[in-house]
């Protein structure tokens, strides 16, 4: 049978995303990010991101339907982000879904936005590439701003949460991080080009939840920590900053590795990771994991992107819903920001 062609949406936090995906291959992908408007504030404003998703997102579709030249009338069904994310922000996803399929008599699917970073890894360009094939089970870290999750994939759209974080997610700290040293948002690759040119020794930080047992994260103490030690050095030279930035990355690092290592001591049958969310696409975290663990097979997405917030990795999450059926009604689908597993 011939694979579906799913219209997605993701409208989860400040990415207006549309995509046109047919089974694991995205036909197009495009993001309007609200990060330059956010910017300002230094962080995401709810109200704000209801009213720019409202304003971008036909003209999104718009645009992502005119990129693979197809009408409405070809699509096989609408796939949208349900949840989690901030509430306001996906209501205006869900009202479009809702009303495309309406108009159009397409099939509705709903989709956890979690579920969608994890098969990111298996996004394929509009050629089929890369094949990678599935290979169950896999132990997935997600690290994203909203999020921090190790998470058992032990087969399609069956998962088991190992581990969360606690309060802050690891972007959120390097976000909040870059703001202490006065720099902008997003945090990440700014701390990552800091960090790059800093030694990573200078400042060392104790490593996050390194002393408590389990598998969940906790990003405040080091948070707090880095504030500290800011207000205590005064004003910054900028090798300070550099070195800063660089140590603070290293202990966050070091805290990922750790949980991996130890949710992989609880599951050693386990022999492929993967590696999914804005904060993978830094080059030392990516380096570090392949490092440590070179016995694995660790997937990273191929797509460069399907990192950070987007809809293709909703619509090929979408394709496996549909296979099992999982379908909406417009009156049943309601939006969850606090979607679990
Ligand atoms: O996946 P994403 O869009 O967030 C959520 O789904 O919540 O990722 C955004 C996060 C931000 O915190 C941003 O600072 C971080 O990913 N990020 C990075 C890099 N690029 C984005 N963190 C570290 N290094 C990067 N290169
Ligand atoms: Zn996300």
């Amino acid at each position: 049978m011939k694979n579906p062609i799913i219209l997605a949406i993701d409208t989860s936090l400040d990415e207006t995303s549309v995509a046109v995906t047919c089974g694991r291959r995205v036909l197009t992908n495009v993001v309007f990010s609200q990060i330059p408007y956010h910017q300002k504030y230094r962080g995401v404003m709810p109200a704000l991101a209801k009213r720019l998703h409202q304003e971008k997102l036909p003209i999104v579709i718009k645009k992502a339907l005119q990129n693979t030249r197809l009408k409405m009338e070809k699509i096989d069904a609408v796939a949208v982000t349900r949840g989690p994310g901030q509430a306001i922000a996906l209501e205006v996803g869900i009202a479009e879904a809702k009303r495309l399929t309406v108009q159009y008599h397409k099939s509705l699917i709903g989709v956890n936005h979690m579920v969608g970073h994890i098969y990111s890894a298996f996004c394929q360009n509009r050629n089929g590439l890369p094949q990678r094939d599935f290979s169950f089970p896999y132990l997935c870290l997600t690290i994203s701003g909203g999020h921090t999750q190790l998470v058992l994939f032990k087969d399609h759209l069956k998962f088991e949460l190992l581990g969360e974080t606690l309060d802050d997610a690891v972007g959120e700290a390097l976000d909040k991080a870059a703001r202490m040293l006065g720099f902008g948002y997003p945090g990440g690759p700014i701390i990552e080009r800091l960090a790059g040119l800093g030694d990573p020794d200078k400042y060392p930080f104790s490593v996050p939840m390194s002393q408590q047992p389990g598998l969940d994260f906790s990003y405040s103490g080091i948070k707090t920590a880095i504030l500290y030690k800011i207000q205590k050095m005064g004003k910054l030279s900028k090798q300070n900053t550099l070195d800063l930035a660089a140590s603070f990355q290293q202990a966050l690092i070091d805290s990922l590795i750790l949980k991996i290592l130890r949710a992989l001591k609880q599951y050693p049958t386990i022999r492929r990771l993967i590696v999914v969310g804005g904060v993978a696409s830094n080059q030392k975290v990516r380096q570090s994991v392949r490092r440590q663990f070179r016995a694995y097979e660790v997937l990273f997405p191929a797509l460069p992107s399907v990192f950070t917030d987007n809809a293709a990795m909703i619509g090929v999450a979408a394709y496996y819903y549909w296979q099992k059926k999982q379908w909406f009604s417009p009156v049943s689908l309601e939006r969850q920001p606090n979607l679990s597993f």
